[in-house]
């Protein structure tokens, strides 16, 4: 998962000048309606292998249990990030059912698709098992997306929201200068939108990954992340295709502190909250109106923790941020916990596969697992850091 942001100091400059023109488009089509925001009125699918892990970390540190367990309270969102991890979906949406049966309630499933061809071209951690070189769009579209899209079908009595491709478009707005960006470029639209499409299911609400403000809060990037969102969307079927933007996912860059103004004083948008009034403007611009924001609350709770904002892996001193819920503020359907919340962001070892040397940085913890696996230490220092406390 990379995070790479396009600031205006050290090695970012160039891939910030190759990415950051943009001019502004024509306002107009249609929009989703702003009633229609799908966290409002619902439960939340609590995922039992989230639940899993918590207990055992529980189970082995008994002086932080009660506070540990707390955590397993609030529902996270279920990562597809292979072909071979639909299969996982099947179970996750029926358990879903089971919760909605028994509740009564009907019960939302948050569900990120990642597994472009490319995937995370500007880092190594989450490098994918998908390749533009070798029919890499096609088996995105056959085997991922087309499944993906059957079980969603299957599932159609349940609402559920699609986080779609974190870290995609943001790359092709700032981190076009890198081969691997460039290379993806055609199929990570073209991916996009195949998605998208796919996913216009009554049940399915959509929404487009925009990074978070350390890395497209310049007015610049803005500029061209909008532009890329509306040639998305236009080829899609209009902006009223998709439900809104998911912000900071996996990203620690907290709601409303001014950490972003002391370490990039030229951003206009130094936290999360801003980004998004901001962003809003920016989009309306381009023919986006009433669109809703998630913002991935999971590990922004404590602000001031990072020596640079473009650090992305295993932050060090992180603390899990607000609560999941709907419609915190105007404009906002949801704080969620996007990123499980004790999941590594990639492997610190350097000798180990898909190191990135963002992981092994001086803002990154130590002792980290391959992306994805549980982090235990991680995971009681974001207990311990909790903001709102647990
Ligand atoms: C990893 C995925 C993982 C997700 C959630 C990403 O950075 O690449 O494999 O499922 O984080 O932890």
């Amino acid at each position: 998962m990379n995070k790479r942001t396009c600031m205006r100091s050290g090695l970012f400059v160039i891939l910030a000048a190759a990415g950051c023109a943009g001019s502004v488009g024509q306002a107009g089509s249609t929009s989703p309606s702003s009633d229609h925001n799908p966290f409002k009125n619902v439960a939340y699918f609590i995922n039992p292998e989230y639940v899993a892990n918590v207990e055992a970390t529980a189970k082995a540190h008994p002086d932080m249990a009660d506070k540990i367990r707390k955590v397993a309270q609030y529902p996270t969102a279920m990562w597809l990030d292979s072909i071979a991890s639909v299969k996982n979906l099947t179970g996750w949406l029926d358990e879903a059912k089971k919760q909605q049966d028994a509740s009564g309630k009907p019960t939302l499933s948050v569900v990120i698709v990642y597994d472009l061809p490319n995937r995370d071209c500007s880092a190594e951690a989450s490098a994918g098992e998908l390749k533009v070189a070798q029919n890499g769009l096609q088996r995105y579209k056959s085997e991922f997306i087309d499944a993906i899209t059957a079980e969603f079908k299957a599932h159609s009595s349940q609402p559920i929201v699609v986080v779609l491709e974190p870290d995609s478009l943001g790359n092709l707005a700032t981190n076009m200068a890198l081969p691997l960006c460039q290379e993806a470029r055609p199929a990570y639209k073209e991916g996009v939108v195949y998605a998208i499409k796919s996913f216009a299911l009554p049940n399915v609400s959509v929404y487009l990954d925009a990074a978070h403000s350390g890395w497209l809060g310049w007015d610049d990037n803005r500029a061209k992340i909008a532009k890329i969102f509306k040639q998305v969307l236009s080829e899609a079927g209009g902006p009223g295709m998709i439900r809104g933007f998911a912000l900071n996912t996996s990203n620690y860059t907290h709601l409303s502190n001014r950490d972003g103004a002391v370490l990039e004083p030229t951003n206009p948008c130094p936290n999360e909250l801003t980004y998004a009034k901001v962003l809003g403007k920016t989009l309306e611009m381009y023919g986006f109106k009433n669109h809703g924001y998630i913002i991935d609350t999971a590990r922004n709770g404590k602000g001031n923790i990072r020596k640079a904002w473009g650090s992305w892996c295993n932050v060090h001193g992180a603390g899990l941020g607000e609560r999941p819920r709907a419609e915190p503020e105007p404009g906002i359907d949801a704080y969620f916990w996007l990123k499980p919340p004790g999941e590594s962001d990639g492997v610190s070892d350097p000798s180990q596969p898909r190191y990135d040397p963002m992981c092994g940085g001086p803002d990154a913890s130590k002792g980290a697992p391959q992306a994805g696996k549980w982090f235990e230490s991680y995971f009681l220092d974001l207990v311990r850091y909790a903001n709102p406390p647990l």
